[in-house]
């Protein structure tokens, strides 16, 4: 056993309380230290970095305001609607806990969206931080898994015809598809068994899989430490006699502080929202959602919320059309890797190869079908990402300055996707959206290739600061 440390004689109460904690726990101890009190963080973080932060904390409204909700819900077709309606009216505070819930579930994507911006922007996906952006894929796919399992809940009508919706694309999966579908819904059609499952699912087994994620990207960043506006990494640079980065500061209490601002800030739009605009112009919540879930009556217009919209906008542009461009554009590339690439011999052919297979599996199955290829194709990229990123430098302050206007272009692009996403489907729209789809496309697969052309800026050593 480890030596017991020694309060020192007239020590206060809490000194002695901690003593007597630390002897008995010092994994707590040291866990305190390598996370907060002695993790050196670069000096030059900027308001991208609050979103980390705030990603925690809805975490947390999530899952406390998911407890109290669960009090009073019931996970029954006959009985679930009216038991959130009995929430919002006759539970004492129901109608904030509900509100801060739903509200939390929009607010989660915005803050995750921007966190993720910020890692696109940069560089903070690439070497040594791989990990850290695998394990964050996989959070926002589980936060996706997490919306839509919680969507069907309330059981509106648009809780019921938007997972109907979203079930039956898997039954255009070759083979296995109408089996999957099935198996997801327990039944033929949306049901109470399919509420039971998605219940279950939401408040058990995805929260805890996204915990033990979370707990693995935040530890996964420690064990490399953070990036940085600039890109530089600050470990290159230490004091010889502490061996402390030189533009490193410790997280408590200098960012554990900074944090209570963008905190702040953020708890000030968030209860602004649930006190005065909690559907949010329907966005939020939608009308249709405000009447019961009904098996006879299809709504006229049934759109995700608007979270999963630009996802939602690329599945829609693949229709026959678009498989045909789809299928040039293979074969264009099967043409240019055989002439370009650099292979010789039997491998010279194989890309040839491989792009009349894939032109010809185009043709072979449903648009549908790959219509939900390239929507779950839009995420799993994301993964890809360290790899694609051929860039000399990580942060974008450091790159050629038109990679600012294709980066202005991408969200811009993503946006318009998620706009047309909610509208009804239009000849225009369906246009826009899939050359929408093949930009989105094109900036990751092309990434290998744009992201090494132009001037770079040299990198300083040291990273640019000024005290404000
Ligand atoms: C529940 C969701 C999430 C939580 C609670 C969370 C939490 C955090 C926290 C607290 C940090 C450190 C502070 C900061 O750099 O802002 C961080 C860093 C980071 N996260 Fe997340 N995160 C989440 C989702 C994601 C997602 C979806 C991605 C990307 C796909 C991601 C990628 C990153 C990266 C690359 C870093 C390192 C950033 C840097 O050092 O510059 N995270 N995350």
């Amino acid at each position: 056993m480890a030596e017991m440390k020694q309060a020192p004689a007239g020590a206060s109460v809490l000194v002695q309380t901690t003593t007597w904690l630390e002897n008995r726990f010092p994994t707590a101890f040291d866990a305190y230290k390598v996370h907060m009190s002695e993790y050196y963080a670069p000096k030059n973080f900027n308001f991208w970095y609050f979103f980390g932060a705030l990603s925690l904390l809805v975490l947390v409204i999530q899952i406390v305001t998911g407890i109290f909700l669960v009090m009073h819900y019931k996970p029954d077709a006959a009985k679930a609607f009216e038991s959130v309606e009995y929430i919002m009216r006759d539970v004492p505070w129901g109608w904030l806990v509900r509100y801060m819930h739903s509200t939390g579930a929009s607010a989660f994507f915005i803050v995750v969206y921007l966190h993720m911006f910020r890692g696109l922007i940069y560089g903070s996906y690439r070497k040594p931080r791989e990990l850290v952006w695998l394990f964050g894929c996989a959070i926002f796919l589980c936060l996706m898994a997490e919306a839509f399992m919680g969507y069907l809940l309330p059981w509106g009508q648009m809780s019921y015809w938007g997972a109907q919706v979203i079930i039956n694309l898997f039954a255009a999966i070759p083979f296995v598809g109408p089996d999957l579908s099935l198996l997801i819904r327990g039944d033929y059609v949306v049901g109470d068994a399919t509420l039971n499952r998605f219940f279950s699912f939401h408040v058990i087994a995805v929260p805890l899989v996204l915990l033990g994620l979370v707990v693995a990207h935040l530890l996964a960043l420690h064990d490399v430490g953070s990036n940085n506006p600039d890109g530089i990494e600050i470990k290159a640079k230490k004091d010889p006699k502490t061996g402390i980065p030189l533009d490193g500061i410790p997280f408590h209490p200098y960012y554990s502080v900074h944090d209570v601002l963008g905190v702040s800030v953020f708890l000030m739009v968030f209860t602004a929202i649930i006190f005065f605009a909690p559907e949010m112009g329907g966005y939020f919540l939608e009308a249709n959602n405000f009447i019961p879930a009904d098996p006879l009556k299809t709504p006229l217009h049934i759109a995700p919320v608007w979270y999963f919209t630009p996802f939602y906008s690329m599945l829609r542009a693949v229709n026959d059309e678009m498989v045909n461009v789809l299928a040039v554009i293979v074969a264009l590339g099967g043409i240019l890797a055989f002439l370009k690439a650099g292979l010789t011999g039997f491998w010279k052919f194989v890309p040839l190869v491989l792009a009349v297979v894939f032109a010809v599996l185009l043709k072979t199955f449903d648009a549908k079908f790959w219509g939900v290829v390239v929507m779950g194709g839009a995420v799993i990229i994301l993964f890809a990402l360290p790899w694609l990123d051929r860039s000399p430098v990580k942060s974008i302050r450091y790159r050629p300055g038109w990679n600012k206007v294709l980066y202005g272009v991408f969200v811009v692009i993503f946006a318009v996707l998620g706009y047309l996403g909610i509208k009804p489907p239009s000849v225009v729209g369906t246009y826009v959206s899939q050359a929408g789809t093949l930009f989105y496309f094109g900036f990751f697969l092309l990434m290998p290739w744009w992201s090494r052309l132009g001037e770079f800026k040299a990198v300083p050593d040291r990273v640019t600061f000024h005290a404000h």
